[in-house]
Order: C-alpha cells, then sequence, then structure tokens
C-alpha cells in the first residue's frame, strides 16, 4: 500500500533521503505546471540531496537555464546537477559552450561529480560528447575520455566504498528499451564497472518512460549478473517513444507524475516510487551493498 507522508521522513545520521528528478526540461512551456510541482513537492521532503540528473532544460540556451533558475534559486534542499543530452544540445552551439552555459546557468562549477553519504559513495556522469558517427539514437549520449578516466580513477580511489552511479541515459541493456537509448560509451563503462565490484546501484532516465505503458508494466528495474542492481527514473516531462517491434513510436503520457526516491539506511537502499500528484511512497525494490566499507565493518 502506498505510504503518505505529510511531514519530512526522519533523517537522522544514518538514515537519509536522496531524490532524484530527471528529464525535466525547462524551456517547454507546456510542461510547467509540472515542474512546478515536481519541484515544490521534492522541496518538502526534508531531503539530504535533489538530484537533477539531466535533460534539465530543453536547450543550452540563456532564456531555457533563466526559467529552471526560478525554480531551483527556491530550492531549500541541496542540489546537484549533471547533464543530459539536452544539455548539449543545439547542435549548432559547440559542445564546449554548451557546458559551459550549463556551468553558469545552474551554478555548478562541473557537469560530472562524486559525493560521500557515509558509507555509500554517489557518481554523478554528465553526458558531454556528441558521437556523429554512431547511429541515431546514441549519438547524443556521448562521455569524454576526460570523464571516463576521472571514472576509472575515482572508482578506483574507492573500491572499499559501496557505490551508486546515477547517469542521465541507461547502460545498454539494464532497463527497457535502452537498447535504442544507451550511452553511447556503454561498452567502455561495462569494462569500468567489471573492476568496480562496489557498484551495486545504478540509476539512469533519459527513455521517458513511464512505469507503466497502456495497462503494461515496464522493465524498470534490472539485476544482472554482476550484482548490480539497474533502475530506471521516470521523466518530469509527459510524452515518450517506446520502441515496439523495431519500430519508434510516439506516446503522450498519461497524468501521471512519478519519480524515484533513495532512502539510504547503513545496510541497504530502499528505491521507492514516489508518486508526486498524491505525495505517497511505494516501495520498489531494496538493494544491499556488495561490499562492506572496511572501517564500518
Ligand atoms: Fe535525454
Amino acid at each position: 500500500m502506498p505510504e503518505h507522508f505529510d511531514l519530512p521522513a526522519q533523517d537522522t545520521d544514518r538514515v537519509f533521503r536522496i531524490g532524484l528528478l530527471t528529464d525535466i526540461h525547462f524551456g517547454n512551456d507546456s510542461l510547467r505546471a509540472r515542474q512546478e510541482l515536481a519541484f515544490c513537492r521534492m522541496d518538502s521532503l526534508g531531503l539530504r540531496l535533489l538530484c537533477l540528473m539531466g535533460d534539465i532544460v530543453d536547450n543550452a540556451l540563456s532564456d531555457n537555464y533563466e526559467t529552471a533558475r526560478r525554480l531551483v534559486n527556491k530550492l531549500n534542499t541541496p542540489m546537484l546537477a549533471l547533464t543530459g543530452n539536452h544539455e548539449v544540445f543545439p547542435l549548432s552551439l559547440p559542445v564546449e559552450a554548451c557546458l559551459a552555459n550549463f556551468r553558469t546557468g545552474m551554478g555548478r562549477p562541473r557537469h560530472y561529480a562524486w559525493r560521500y553519504f557515509d558509507p555509500y559513495l554517489f557518481v554523478f556522469l554528465g553526458i558531454d560528447q556528441r558521437e556523429p558517427h554512431l547511429p541515431k539514437t546514441r549519438r547524443d549520449t556521448g562521455t569524454s575520455e576526460q570523464q571516463l578516466q576521472w571514472l576509472r580513477a575515482t572508482l578506483q580511489a574507492h573500491a572499499q566504498t559501496p557505490t551508486v552511479i546515477v547517469s542521465h541515459a541507461p547502460l545498454e541493456n539494464t532497463v527497457e528499451d535502452s537498447d535504442h537509448f544507451p550511452l553511447a560509451a556503454s561498452s567502455q563503462l561495462y569494462d569500468i564497472l567489471g573492476e568496480a565490484p562496489q557498484v551495486f546501484l545504478w540509476l539512469s532516465g533519459h527513455t521517458h518512460l513511464p512505469d507503466v505503458h497502456c495497462g503494461e508494466s515496464l522493465k524498470t528495474a534490472v539485476a544482472l549478473g554482476s550484482g548490480c542492481t539497474f533502475v530506471h527514473v521516470p521523466p518530469v516531462a509527459d510524452y515518450y517513444v517506446h520502441v515496439i517491434k523495431g519500430d519508434r513510436q510516439f506516446f503522450r503520457g498519461g497524468e501521471d507524475l512519478q519519480t524515484r526516491l533513495l532512502t539510504c539506511h547503513p545496510d541497504r537502499i530502499e528505491v521507492q516510487t514516489y508518486d508526486i500528484l498524491a505525495n505517497a511512497l511505494q516501495p520498489m525494490v531494496t538493494v544491499r551493498p556488495t561490499i562492506r566499507r572496511a572501517s564500518a565493518a
């Protein structure tokens, strides 16, 4: 049964919540009411951190970021933003110029980062490269060599720390349709993951898929043999493309507005679906670290 909670959940040193919002698309005025409600509700939950998982704006232009800042500046919750493919649009603007607009627009020093919240390391990956030579579905989801090197080094430096990765687009074959909308560097990222058994949870958005499509539950949480669980985060935007028998079809979503919350305990992370309209939480999946931090043993 959904859990209604009008007051912020208890946030002690040992238990805390991290909230996620993805595919917000500031600049698309038809989404204004959804954007405002999503920010207002997330800000009322007493979160340790609100992560904006990319496609925060429709285009990396100053007017889009101005719209974003109107809500971001009102947040009382600590916020961290990473880049999606729309943060490196329009194609008429060089990627470096787009990323500079992101840094200025969101007030962030960089488009990827890590944070440590005892006992977990959270790694946030941003899209920062175009791949014009690749098929259309992965031209926009590149990861620079510089960022891949940073990721390798970060994971090596925290090899004993249970780790969660958040990225805009999914790794190939990890959530419904992710083979059609994957991170372009999926194969390199799988190699990096293979050397980082401490990564036990990976969250992504980008596909815009809701949890239920035409009455049918979609595959939005996948545990691969590696010990890592991959979870899809539904969008703030209300439209999506779903690949059906090889064809990409456009759908307008219903009234649903859902996202995910992570309730982090010392020994587990409870991934929950947060129904923003109903202000209700529903359990989704509980994941446990594949390693325990040495100092916490
Ligand atoms: Fe996207």
